[in-house]
């Protein structure tokens, strides 16, 4: 059992690099959260990041880590003990967002063994051992947030497999809301809706990029900063008693 001290709240953010978690750890900044972030391709833009938090007066620190290998997962998480210690004196941390994902658009009928299993060691595989690795570094009362999707609800063509992850990803959610009730760790799940993001190479040409608005009842695709201001927002006591729900950020998307 980990015991907090009267330290800032530590966040640590998968995928913060880039997109909408680089969004979330600008925004849990913004809150006085510490950081710790990571990337895994673009160690540059994971490093700037960071750098832009410490440079406004906030702490943080990037770290490398690939979702998809499972057996580096607990250097990794001997890492992240690592740089709590090192930055904020502690053996903890409060908050963890599992952000880092992929998409492939493909359709069934093309969809290859390879293709399939990439999706699911990212989006899927990789979540669930990051999370049981890192539970034992966060304090009792801690919260997890996993990153969904739309396509979780409601299905188009080409993303049959990514949609499918996320729901599964929203029900792991609700199972360990389960079974770390013990620890009163919260679990939930935020799905945004289309953000203009790099995500999946972009969202497409504007005709596509129209269509998707006009299937949003506000209008226009997301950017990274309404799904980062939100997610931030619940990184806090304010959202204490709310566990084992999927909220969705898209403007309204096919409703
Ligand atoms: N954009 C959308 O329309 C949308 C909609 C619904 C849900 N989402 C979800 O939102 C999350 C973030 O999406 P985004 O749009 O911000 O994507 P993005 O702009 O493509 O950024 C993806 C982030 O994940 C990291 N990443 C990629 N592969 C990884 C791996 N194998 N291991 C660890 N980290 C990895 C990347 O790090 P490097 O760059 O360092 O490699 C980057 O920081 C994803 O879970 C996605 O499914 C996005």
């Amino acid at each position: 059992m980990n015991t907090k001290d009267q330290q800032s709240k530590i966040v640590l953010v998968t995928g913060g690099s880039r997109g909408i978690g680089k969004s979330i750890a600008l925004n849990a900044a913004k809150r006085n959260l510490g950081v710790i972030l990571t990337y895994n391709n673009n160690p540059e833009q994971g490093q700037a990041v960071a750098d832009t938090i410490n440079r406004n007066g906030g702490k943080a620190v990037a770290l490398q880590m690939d979702a998809a290998k499972i057996s580096s997962i607990s250097d990794f998480a001997g890492q992240v003990l690592q740089a709590l210690k090192k930055e904020w004196n502690r053996d903890s941390f409060d908050y963890l967002v599992n952000n880092a994902g992929i998409a492939q658009r493909t359709l069934i009928k093309d969809t290859t063994e390879a293709i399939f299993d990439e999706l699911v060691n990212v989006n899927l595989k990789g979540v669930f051992f990051l999370t049981q690795k890192l539970i034992p570094l966060m304090v009792d009362g801690g919260q997890v947030i996993n990153i969904s999707s739309g396509l979780a609800r409601f299905a188009f063509p080409g993303v049959a497999v990514y949609g499918s992850l996320k729901a599964a990803l929203e029900g792991l959610t609700r199972y360990f809301a389960k079974e770390y009730a013990e620890r009163k760790i919260r679990f939930n799940s935020v799905a945004p809706g289309a953000i203009d993001t790099e995500f999946g190479g972009g969202k497409g040409d504007e005709s596509h990029r129209q269509q998707i608005a006009g299937m949003t009842a506000l209008g226009r695709l997301g950017e990274a900063d309404d799904v980062g201001a939100f997610v931030a927002s619940l990184l806090s006591d304010d959202s204490r008693f709310v566990n084992a729900q999927r909220i969705e950020v898209s403007g309204g998307i096919v409703i």
